[in-house]
């Protein structure tokens, strides 16, 4: 038995990718497919030879159809129950690479009405807020503005129910109950939630009346929803999304992926630079019971989230990682020197993320996607209510 779950609501536990990629049916990013990947962008991103993005769906056909004059656009999404934290923003890296290396448009879903409906403590006011918050952080990481466009569900909750309601109608309930693994007592809207998921997978098809190729780049906890996309969209005449798949940033305690819901086991892009020191400083390590023993015998970084976090976001540079590497586990590289060197990366990031993040709110209304008509609008200033 897994001692992990994995569904799009909940992951915890050491996640086996390999199993996933039996079980979820995906296919594992070969050295072929990089390189002919790397005809297009030439070079590859360290997400890629890493194996951070280590699976998809279709990525062949959609650079197939690129090279034939048919290119294709981004589709990303956000859930926003909270703060952006690591963990989120790793993904979103890669989806900018993509978007500069190849040109294209990029939308970008902010599903708070999902998030109302799987959260039970969260109110819609706040996911719709944060809707608005988490789109700053989104900004900053300097997406093209002419190119992308960000949206909350409910702002475009016209466009997405009418092209959900076709959707919803190819599935039934019992086919939501073995994918998602929902019950009877699961809400109503729980259980028609994935068909709003699908809709920004066409929606370039239905803007421009004539099938364009999508990639959805995401972590692989979301597989389900766009396998159930891919088996209806044919149904309704539309190409079957293709998908680039990721790992979770860990945890920085021991096991698990970087969770907002555990505070101190997550790196917020709030952070301060004293925090983001003591999240670090308290972090699982691979490190030995005390300096001297560790002299003599090494760390070992296959366990540390402080080296992982080296890995996946923060050393990039091939020499600079094998270095850290063989001087820990030589016993040459101590923690407290690791550690900073990593709070060091992480507070220059964030910083620098921070002032992006302030000057994106100027700029919020180049990126928001709302529609024309909408009763919000016509509340007279004293009745705040959510409307
Ligand atoms: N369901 C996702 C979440 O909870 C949000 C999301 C919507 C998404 N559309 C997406 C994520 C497309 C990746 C790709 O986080």
């Amino acid at each position: 038995m897994a001692d992990y779950i994995l569904t799009p609501w909940e992951v915890s536990g050491e996640v086996d990718y390999d199993q996933i990629i039996k079980e979820f049916g995906i296919e594992p990013i070969d050295d072929k497919l990089l390189s002919y990947l790397k005809e297009f962008t030439n070079e590859i991103h360290p997400f890629l030879t890493r194996k951070i993005f280590f699976a998809h769906r279709d990525l062949n056909w959609i650079l197939d159809e690129y090279q034939k004059g048919n290119p294709f656009y981004l589709y990303t999404g956000r859930g926003p129950s909270g703060n952006v934290h690591l963990g989120h923003v790793m993904p979103w890296i890669f989806t900018k690479w993509l978007q500069d290396k190849f040109n294209v448009e990029l939308w970008f879903q902010l599903t708070d009405d999902e998030k109302f409906l799987f959260n039970q403590s969260l109110s819609m006011e706040d996911a719709y807020k944060y809707s608005y918050d988490n789109a700053l952080d989104i900004i900053a990481l300097g997406f093209d503005p002419k190119k992308t466009f960000i949206f909350s569900d409910i702002d475009l909750a016209g466009t997405l129910y009418r092209n959900a309601l076709k959707i919803a109608k190819k599935i039934t309930f019992s086919t939501i109950k073995a994918t998602f693994g929902l019950n009877n007592s699961a809400n109503i809207g729980q259980i028609f939630y994935t068909s709003i998921q699908t809709v920004p997978a066409i929606i370039k098809s239905i803007i421009e009346g004539k099938n364009v190729p999508c990639i959805i780049p995401h972590a692989v906890d979301q597989d389900p929803h766009f396998r159930l996309s891919r088996d209806v969209l044919p149904k309704l005449g539309y190409y079957k999304p293709a998908s680039i798949q990721c790992i979770f940033l860990p945890s920085l305690q021991q096991g698990g992926k970087m969770s907002a819901s555990v505070e101190h086991t997550a790196i917020f892009t709030k952070d301060t630079p004293d925090i983001v020191k003591k999240k670090v400083n308290n972090a699982f390590t691979g490190g030995q019971a005390s300096a001297k023993i560790q002299r003599e015998l090494g760390g070992n970084p296959s366990i540390c989230s402080v080296y992982k976090y080296h890995f996946m976001l923060f050393t990039l540079d091939d020499d600079e990682i094998k270095k850290i590497q063989s001087r820990c586990k030589g016993g040459d590289l101590l923690c407290g020197e690791c550690k900073n060197n990593l709070t060091q990366k992480i507070n220059k990031f964030l910083t620098k993320h921070q002032e992006k993040r302030e000057k994106a709110k100027d700029v919020i209304d180049d990126y928001l996607l709302k529609e024309k008509i909408n009763l919000r609008s016509l509340v007279n200033e004293k009745n705040k209510k959510f409307v």
